[in-house]
């Protein structure tokens, strides 16, 4: 079972950064790391991830079996993970009621045979700086009465099973938990209506000059 052996730190600069560390001087496959804090919290796209100490999961994977569809297993895991309706928005966040819960990072180094899958979750955080406020949300702003530790139980659970699940069992359960689908969304220099992601992870969208594929990358809803 993933999770084991595990580094905990009341203060760390990234857990990814310790995973990753760790995972280039030869940790197991599962070696998860987490912390209270972060001081150095990093997310897609080049931005920071801020979370109030002991708020939110925070945590870090080491992995050695590689998948392409991991980090679409990942969002599905958190999920499943959550007492609560939980759905994604492509390519990985994790939203509740269209605000974000979760975030997934996964950086890797294939040539050396490991990747690193870092996830933050927020669970007791009841409220965030104001460029976030209308679009974060935590667990207890759901209305979930849980502590970072107690979630962070079932989502290794989770994450065990989703990681080890066939590409087309993966592929559904993120279609039938599809934020965007049917939705007008932008991104840098286009806009339509999601459809769905191919079988390759790619996000659909319909536009007025015919159907787009997004390989990578992000897009907004139109609110
Ligand atoms: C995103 O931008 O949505 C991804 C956020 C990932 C944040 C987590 S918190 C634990 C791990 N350590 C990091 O520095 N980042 C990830």
């Amino acid at each position: 079972m993933i999770g084991s052996p595990r580094v905990h730190h009341r203060l760390t600069d990234s857990t990814n950064e310790r995973a990753k560390a760790l995972a280039a001087a030869g940790a197991l496959h599962g070696t998860l790391v987490t912390a209270d804090e972060q001081t150095a919290g990093r997310g897609r796209q080049g931005r920071d991830w801020t979370a109030p100490p002991r708020s939110s999961v925070l945590m870090s994977l080491v992995l050695r079996e590689l998948d392409e569809f991991l980090p679409l297993a990942a969002a599905v895991a958190v999920c499943d993970a959550l007492p609560v309706e939980a759905r994604v928005k492509w390519p990985n966040d994790v939203w509740i009621e269209r605000r974000k819960v979760a975030g997934i990072l996964v950086e890797g180094r294939p040539q050396d045979g490991w990747a690193v899958l870092g996830i933050g979750l927020n669970v007791t955080t009841d409220s965030f700086p104001a460029e976030l406020a209308d679009r974060a949300t935590s667990l207890r702003l759901a209305g979930v009465d849980v502590s970072p530790e107690g979630v962070l139980g079932d989502l290794v659970r989770s994450l065990d099973h989703w990681l080890c699940a066939p590409f087309e069992t993966v592929l559904a359960a993120w279609r039938r938990r599809d934020a965007l689908k049917g939705e007008r969304v932008r991104w840098s220099d286009g806009e339509g209506i999601a459809d769905g992601i191919d079988d390759s992870g790619a996000l659909l969208v319909e536009t007025g000059d015919g159907r787009v594929t997004l390989e990578a990358g992000e897009v907004h809803l139109r609110r």
